[in-house]
């Protein structure tokens, strides 16, 4: 028999209404405080230094790999033997089956369409006239002032011949530093050409027979002065001398000041870094590019002092990079193969001036070829991001000797990570134990949102 529950209050209409009226409302204050929340949540990443682990970088540290594989050698005199073509002669063979893999011919287009802000290394790079970027071995200066990125390079857009008599090397006559401006370090507007070569005067430095390379401008904050210091040499690399201009502004023009051995010694690729606390550095290639010297400059910038330290004694390197994180300095360097690629080593110090460590190559991803050439490119600076500690923009030059006006850049990130501070003692066996340097290969990439304080 069926039990009638007394206890049962009837179910009227009314009820069931303000019974869901009030689950409404509840929902509604529900999503009102998770937008408000989440709004809270993102106003505050955006004042706050984003950290390392944020999964931002997740993105950019996964390894991607670029499968290419080296033909046996074409040659016809050698038709026996099936060993396989070392890359380099690959790269540098004009008619390689794989240029298009080195030399990539789709262009980095220009804004407004599905390219805007991704970087594809190795791809030819249009500013914002529609013409590609002109700013080789270069580097990239945040001016403060205007907030505004400057991109300082070779500009090479003349006919590459081969110098002394086509016994030399591949070159361009010097034409002159080419700078950029941008607010994203993606759009970049061509400022011209800051510092010009000399086309009448034949013993002038700046003479277009000589050679202007790997320019680096820094800001004097006492000064106010624009400070360049670049490579310059004679056709045939023997003058190994640094060469130093100034200028009111970022965009030049900058007046030549001369050039010098520094302390005494011959001067070839070279890099300046300026330190957190103003102080400035020059790091060249030197002793027959046997030996790295760094040293600090004057207080002006305008030269050398008396102190100087030899580090990476006979290990031949070359195209430094200096970069800076939690208190420890690293160094990027290739080693000495003209405008071949060849492998990139990081070393790193608790102190500019050493003693410097070797810590080994940064690549990770693409294939070994890719890692053990560099990307097929070589360093010419390291920019910090400073809203990201640790992340940073690797920039390099992927040279083409056969036509260096087409030289392209390879931009990737570059992150330091591991807390070598934070690791137990015991780990070490006494010795220190340096973080992580790795410069992730990627076939397309951007910077993490929020990246641009001043956006
Ligand atoms: C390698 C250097 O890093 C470049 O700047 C340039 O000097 C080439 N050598 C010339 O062969």
């Amino acid at each position: 028999m069926r039990m009638k529950n007394l206890y049962r209050k009837p179910i009227t209409t009314a009820g069931s209404r303000y019974c869901s009226i009030s689950v409404l409302i509840i929902w509604t204050l529900l999503i009102l405080v998770s937008i408000f929340l989440l709004h809270l949540y993102s106003s505050f990443n955006m004042i706050q230094p984003q950290p390392l682990a944020s999964f931002h970088f997740h993105q950019l540290q996964q390894i991607e790999n670029h499968n290419f594989q080296i033909p046996p050698p074409n040659k016809k005199s050698l038709p026996q033997i099936k060993s396989i073509t070392p890359l380099v002669d690959e790269f540098l063979d004009q008619d390689s089956s794989l240029r298009e893999v080195f030399f990539p011919m789709e262009t980095i287009r220009k804004r407004n369409d599905s390219y805007n802000n991704y970087y594809f290394p190795g791809r030819i790079w249009l500013d914002t006239d529609g013409n590609p970027i002109q700013a080789h071995g270069g580097c990239v200066l945040f001016d403060e002032s205007s907030t505004t990125y400057y991109w300082y390079g070779e500009y090479k857009d003349g006919p590459t011949y081969l110098a002394n008599h086509n016994k030399g090397p591949a070159r361009v006559d010097i034409i002159g530093v080419g700078c950029y401006s941008s607010k994203d370090l993606w759009t970049w507007k061509n400022e011209g050409i800051v510092l010009s070569a000399e086309k009448t005067n034949k013993t002038h430095d700046l003479h277009k027979s000589n050679v202007l390379e790997r320019p680096k401008v820094i800001y004097n904050e006492k000064t106010r002065k624009y400070v360049m210091w670049m490579h310059i040499d004679s056709a045939n690399y023997a003058k190994a001398s640094i060469g130093i201009a100034i200028s009111d502004t970022p965009i030049g023009p900058f007046e030549y000041l001369g050039s010098q051995r520094p302390h005494g010694y011959q001067s070839r690729d070279m890099t300046v870094f300026k330190d957190e606390d103003g102080v400035a550095y020059l790091i060249y290639s030197s002793e027959g590019n046997n030996v790295m010297h760094i040293g600090p400059l004057t207080e002006n910038y305008l030269n050398v002092t008396s102190v100087m330290r030899r580090v990476f004694v006979g290990q031949r390197r070359e195209a430094p990079a200096m970069f800076k994180h939690k208190g420890t300095y690293y160094m990027i360097t290739s080693g000495c193969t003209g405008w071949a690629p060849n492998e990139a080593l990081v070393h790193a110090s608790d102190s500019i001036l050493g003693t410097w460590e070797t810590i080994g190559n940064p690549c990770v991803g693409g294939n070994k070829m890719f890692r053990v050439s560099t990307f097929l490119a070589q360093s010419a600076f390291v920019l910090p991001l400073k809203r990201f500690p640790g992340l940073f923009i690797f920039m390099a030059d992927r040279w083409n000797p056969g036509e260096l006006r087409d030289s392209r850049y390879v931009w990737l990130p570059l992150i330091v990570d591991g807390h070598d501070d934070d690791q137990a003692i015991e780990y070490g066996f006494g010795y220190r134990l340096w973080a992580r340097v790795s410069i992730y290969w990627h076939r397309k990439w951007k910077l993490p949102l929020g990246w641009n304080t001043f956006k």
